[in-house]
Order: C-alpha cells, then sequence, then structure tokens
C-alpha cells in the first residue's frame, strides 16, 4: 500500500474510532492503526464514513482486532455485514477460526456477535482500563466457519 494511502486510511479510523468508543482508554491513536495495517497478515473492510474492522489471520485462524462504526451508523445492520462479509473473505483463504475479545460491559457488541454464532471460551480478568481506578474484563469469543 502506497504511504500516503495508508497514513489517510489510518487517520480515518482512528476518528471513527474516536467518535465510536465512549470510553476514552479504549480510543486507538492513528500512529497505533497505522502500526497494525502495515503488519503482514493485517487487513481491513471499510465502509467508507461510516465503519471498519481490522483483523488479522495467520493459516486457519483469525483475529477481529478491532471493529467500530460511527454512532449515527450504528444499528442499521453495518456492523453485522461487516463480519458477514469478513467471514467469505476468510474462507475464501482457507480460513475458518476467528478469534475477538470484547468488554464485558459492551452489551451491543456482545449481542452483536452472539448474534453472528460466535461463543464466550473464557474471560480476561481486569483486562480493560478504562479509567485510572476501574479495570474491566475480556469475554474471549470464537467462531468456527463452516
Ligand atoms: C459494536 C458495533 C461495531 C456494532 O455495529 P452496528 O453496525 O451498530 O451493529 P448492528 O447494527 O449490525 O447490530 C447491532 C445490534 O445490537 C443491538 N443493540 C442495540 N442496542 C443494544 C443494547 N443496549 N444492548 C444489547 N443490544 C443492543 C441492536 O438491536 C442490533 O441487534 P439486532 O440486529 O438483533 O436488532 C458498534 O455499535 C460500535 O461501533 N460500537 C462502538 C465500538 C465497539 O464497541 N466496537 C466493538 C469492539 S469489540
Amino acid at each position: 500500500m502506497n504511504n500516503q494511502f495508508i497514513k489517510s486510511l489510518s487517520e480515518q479510523f482512528a476518528n471513527i474510532h474516536f467518535q465510536s468508543f465512549n470510553q476514552r482508554n479504549l480510543r486507538f491513536t492513528s500512529k497505533f492503526i497505522l502500526s497494525l495495517l502495515i503488519k503482514p497478515n493485517t487487513s481491513y473492510i471499510y465502509k467508507i464514513n461510516k465503519g471498519f474492522c481490522i483483523f488479522n489471520h495467520v493459516k486457519e485462524e483469525s483475529e477481529i482486532i478491532t471493529m467500530a462504526i460511527l454512532p449515527k451508523y450504528q444499528n442499521q445492520g453495518i456492523g453485522f455485514f461487516i463480519v458477514k462479509e469478513l467471514e467469505e473473505i476468510l474462507l475464501s483463504m482457507n480460513c475458518n477460526k476467528i478469534y475477538l475479545e470484547v468488554a464485558s460491559n459492551n452489551l451491543i457488541a456482545i449481542h452483536l456477535y452472539e448474534k453472528l454464532g460466535f461463543k464466550s471460551y473464557g474471560k480476561r480478568k481486569n483486562y480493560y482500563s478504562i479509567s485510572k481506578d476501574k479495570k474491566i474484563d475480556a469475554i474471549l469469543m470464537k467462531k468456527i466457519l463452516e
């Protein structure tokens, strides 16, 4: 990918991330997003100016690293369709396992992932620092694609 393009993409994704995540500590900076996008085996799905998902894939395993939809476009099925599109892409690469981590208080995302067939297989205690003295667990979820 062209340097200028990927830098601009990182800024657009960071802007969407900033507006979507209420909790300041969970927001990704454009610098961090850039560091993800330049990694091998890391890719993205982008619905321009609405939302995106960044994921990685190694052989038959993949991970959703983050996903965010601008507040004004939430609850319109965009998140659902991004994950469905991701599943198609992964299957075409013979990748059939998707993993993710989600904050235990993120009921909308948990609802969406469960609706898509993801199952919880564990938890990381106090994984996310959402403020100086508040931490919340991460729920580990996975889906096997058929
Ligand atoms: C989580 C997120 C990506 C979902 O994207 P989206 O495009 O809004 O998702 P969809 O419209 O496809 O689905 C949202 C579902 O949550 C449901 N929902 C809405 N508010 C809810 C609530 N308070 N509790 C539970 N479910 C809720 C909707 O009804 C919908 O389910 P349905 O299709 O069964 O009716 C988006 O809300 C977002 O960007 N959130 C902030 C960032 C974030 O949390 N990212 C995920 C990190 S793992």
